[in-house]
């Protein structure tokens, strides 16, 4: 019997800087892993426990009140005008949360055995889990190759974890266009969509990327970050209704259900704009402070125009940023842990109470470093945004 060989589950690595940041008189700040804070919104609890008579099975295409929802807000929030939600091949279907998609995604497309899932230089590494348990190869690149060679799905993920970078219309149009020509699935894991700071950023399945329909184009989104509700696991795949068909298909087989109290709980969200609303102004007001902070300490944050990182380079190992973070109690994700190209930044999140902020802000004000040798060159100092 052959075993699938798993990427490593890096996060024990930090164990040492955690160990050390935890020292620190006033205690630790973890901004390493990104896991949502504040309270769920109250309208979210209402509607789960409203639903919570539930007898019978759910559905793996679920309620005609989530699709309609998830329909509504896309098209409200994203501009995105779904086929027929209803329709015979379904346009849009809930998931649990949106890691078991990704992970799952090339299997459930019938793409396992051989060829190559593409994705981005610097990753979430759950695009390169679902590639190995298909049995398939990644390459990493922000471009599109030359030559398809034997690609079979192309991950994109804009606003990207873990640097918070943006595709501009123009990159979305050309990864369109490469998947159509070569019949490559294009699928965008959008999770961050609602959290844009500098940029709005554009949904994969906008009429101005996607033209008159959604033929070979799939959106992954999720409840978790933008409703505050990660442990609900309430997440939404939707796109050219003949791929998501094949994974709806599948999914039903799996036994892949969303709890019919967490699809209820997911239509009262998605009918809902406020709360994610308030929600951004909390990210963005953590995000200002620490940002300043971080540039304060000389430190450098680049790309982050959107989503819940800052993506932060001192010019060095990555290692050697942890550690510098440790020392005032601060643990951050080593930028190694998304793809080599990462190995000189570090990924701090925004995931922290206001109070955690405060005191990271603090520590890194503190006694700022004399400027770094580089600055006259662009360095440190210089070009951060
Ligand atoms: C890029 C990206 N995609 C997907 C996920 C999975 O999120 P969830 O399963 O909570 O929807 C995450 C989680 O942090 C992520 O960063």
């Amino acid at each position: 019997m052959s075993t699938v060989r798993l990427p490593d589950f890096p996060w024990d690595a930090l164990a040492p800087a955690r160990a050390r940041a935890a020292e620190h008189p006033d205690g630790v700040v973890d901004l390493s892993i990104g896991t949502p804070v504040d309270p769920t919104p109250p309208l979210l609890g209402d509607a789960l426990a409203a639903a919570g008579d539930a007898p019978g099975y759910p559905t793996a295409l679920g309620t005609a009140d989530v699709r309609r929802a998830a329909a509504g807000w896309l098209s409200r929030r994203l501009g995105v005008q779904l086929a027929d939600p209803f329709g015979a091949d379904p346009s849009v279907i809930p998931t649990v949360g949106s890691k078991e998609l990704v992970a799952l995604l090339p299997t459930l497309l019938g793409l396992q055995g051989s060829g190559t899932v593409v994705l981005p230089e610097v990753a979430y590494p759950t695009y390169e889990v679902g590639a190995v348990v298909a049995g398939l190869q990644v390459l990493r690149t922000d471009t599109p190759p030359a030559h398809p060679g034997d690609a079979v799905l192309v991950w994109l993920n804009s606003p990207g974890n873990p640097h918070g970078r943006v595709l501009t219309d123009d990159e979305l149009r050309a990864w369109v266009a490469w998947g159509r020509a070569h019949g490559v699935p294009v699928v965008a894991d959008e999770c961050y969509i609602e959290l844009g700071w500098d940029v709005v950023p554009r949904s994969v399945l906008h009429p101005d990327v996607a033209g008159a329909d959604h033929t070979g184009l799939l959106a992954v989104h999720s409840l978790s970050k933008q409703s505050t509700a990660a442990g609900y696991r309430a997440g939404l795949l939707s796109g050219d209704p003949a791929l998501v068909r094949r994974a709806w298909e599948v999914r039903r087989h799996l036994g892949l259900l969303v709890p019919t109290p967490v699809q209820a709980a997911m239509a009262a969200a998605l009918a809902d704009d406020a709360h994610v609303a308030v929600q951004r102004e909390r990210y963005r007001r953590r995000r200002d402070r620490l940002a300043a902070a971080v540039r304060a300490s000389g430190a450098r944050v680049d790309h982050s125009e959107a989503g819940l990182y800052l993506w932060v380079s001192r010019d060095e190992d990555c290692w050697t940023t942890i550690d510098w973070l440790a020392g005032r109690g601060i643990v951050a994700a080593p930028g190694s842990f998304y793809g080599p190209a990462g190995s000189r930044h570090v990924r701090m999140a925004l995931t922290a109470t206001d109070e955690r902020i405060d005191a990271a802000v603090e520590r890194l004000m503190k006694d700022p470093p004399a400027p770094r040798r580089s600055q006259a060159h662009g360095g440190p100092l210089q070009g951060g945004r």
